[in-house]
């Protein structure tokens, strides 16, 4: 058993987007015990029950849950800051060339190693990602987060059509190649298996058909795609099933539409689409640094919260520019003040409270996943997946943080001002501290 004494963050699991209940002490402990947390809360309340654990006290520093991203692509490590007009260019002129490297096995150990060093630099601890569509690069990934700990959900990408060669799969050994993944990796340890068609164009209706009879046959396996990213696309799908109400709907014709799915985006969708992400327990990762980046468009939070679907944060590299849950929260700030709710003169744009923008990378993300109760909220039980954050990190940071006369001043203020620097310690399960390899 071990204990860290400092300011501590976390959430009431019982939170939801709109009142995502932070808990906050300025003197907290955090007990945990074998990758557990046993208790969280006030030091002076927990002082005396906990006397005989070690205490590391931790002054002036901030515990909190470690971050989840929703959707990523390890693969795309390489691909930030690549310029397009528009996703469909974007993916034909670097996406796909670069993915198709990973038929090498060695690289895809090599940008795994690579991609998992960047993600613990900054604080996060969980994510859902897609590989690319050799099995092989899942083996690399999830083998090397088994090494580290890390909770990690990760799936081959199925894309039996419109791909060039390189990344084109073949549809029936593509989904026994899936099925072969499920077996060898999910749910073993802290690891997860997510059935990955890239999105509707770049798969046949068999394939398709094929992914919705394995997530029916493996209900707790995830399922991550992309949703009405961007209007090109949403016209594409459009082509290829006219019969169909809407893209998100096609998704649901085939069985793709369930707890535990996770769509990318969910930028062009109608009120009969929010609420069919509702009845059907579908949750949108949220990307606003690539929004942004790709031109996509904006996640309209308003009609989110209105219908009352699961939705959490996602860096969405290589399409998002950063890998670091700060810029993340600052770009989804920005998003939720550039879309306008209400008409005429009521129009105006909606103010996330830093304690929403945290939650959606974090207990909210958790809850998207289905494992609200598992990781994101440091609350006794779960999982000790936590970072102690320095708020003084840099000089302007330490100004600004010494002004903070709330939580959710302090919280802002490192969401406008934070990045890797802040993030001092990462412990993954509670374990050792994470120590990045030294790369050239
Ligand atoms: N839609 C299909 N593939 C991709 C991808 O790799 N990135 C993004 N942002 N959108 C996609
Ligand atoms: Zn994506």
């Amino acid at each position: 058993m071990k204990a860290y004494r400092a300011a501590l963050l976390r959430f009431d699991p019982a939170g939801t987007a709109t009142a995502p209940l932070p808990l906050y002490e300025s003197d907290g402990l955090l007990v945990v015990d074998q990758g557990r947390v046993v208790a969280a809360g006030a030091f002076s309340a927990l002082q005396h029950t906990y006397a005989h654990v070690p205490t590391e006290h931790c002054p002036q520093h901030l515990l909190a849950p470690g971050f989840i991203d929703l959707h990523i692509h390890y693969p795309q490590t390489d691909v930030i800051g690549s310029p397009a007009d528009g996703l469909l260019p974007w993916l034909e002129h670097y996406t796909f060339p670069h993915e198709s490297r990973f038929a090498d096995p060695a690289y895809a150990l090599a940008v795994a190693d690579v991609f998992l060093d960047e993600l613990q630099r900054h604080g996060v601890t969980t994510a859902l990602t897609f590989a690319t569509s050799h099995p092989a690069s899942v083996d690399a990934l999830l083998g090397q987060a088994e090494a580290r700990g890390l909770r990690m959900i990760a799936g081959k990408v199925l894309q039996d059509r419109h791909s060039p060669d390189g990344v084109r799969d073949e549809t029936e050994q593509s989904l026994r190649d899936t099925e072969a993944l499920i077996q060898r990796w999910h749910s073993r340890g802290r690891l997860g298996y997510a059935i990955t068609p890239r999105f509707v164009p770049t798969s046949s209706e068999a394939q398709l058909r094929g992914a919705g009879e394995l997530a029916a046959k493996y209900p707790s396996v995830w399922i991550q795609s992309h949703v009405a990213e961007n209007l090109d696309e949403v016209r594409w799908v459009q082509q290829l099933y006219p019969q169909a109400r809407s893209y998100l709907s096609v998704y649901g014709q085939f069985g793709l539409l369930r707890e535990r799915a996770i769509y990318a985006h969910c930028i062009h969708l109608d009120a009969e689409d929010r609420a069919l992400m509702r009845d059907t327990g579908t949750a949108a990762a949220v990307s606003p640094t690539s929004n942004l980046f790709l031109g996509s468009g904006f996640f309209d939070y308003a009609s989110a919260n209105e219908a009352g679907f699961r939705y959490g944060l996602a860096s969405d590299v290589g399409g998002g520019t950063s890998f670091s849950p700060f810029q993340t929260m600052l770009a989804a700030y920005h998003v939720g003040r550039a879309s306008v709710t209400g008409g005429g003169t009521a129009k105006r744009g909606l103010s996330l409270k830093p304690s929403q923008l945290w939650w959606q990378h974090t207990a909210g993300a958790a809850q998207a996943l289905g494992l609200g109760q598992v990781v994101g909220t440091l609350a006794p039980g779960s999982e000790a997946d936590f970072l102690l954050l320095n708020p003084r990190a840099t000089p302007l940071l330490a100004r600004k943080t010494a002004l903070a006369e709330s939580l959710e001043e302090l919280l802002f203020s490192l969401i406008v001002l934070g990045d890797d620097r802040v993030v001092e310690r990462v412990m993954v399960a509670g374990g050792e501290p994470y120590a990045p390899a030294q790369h050239p």
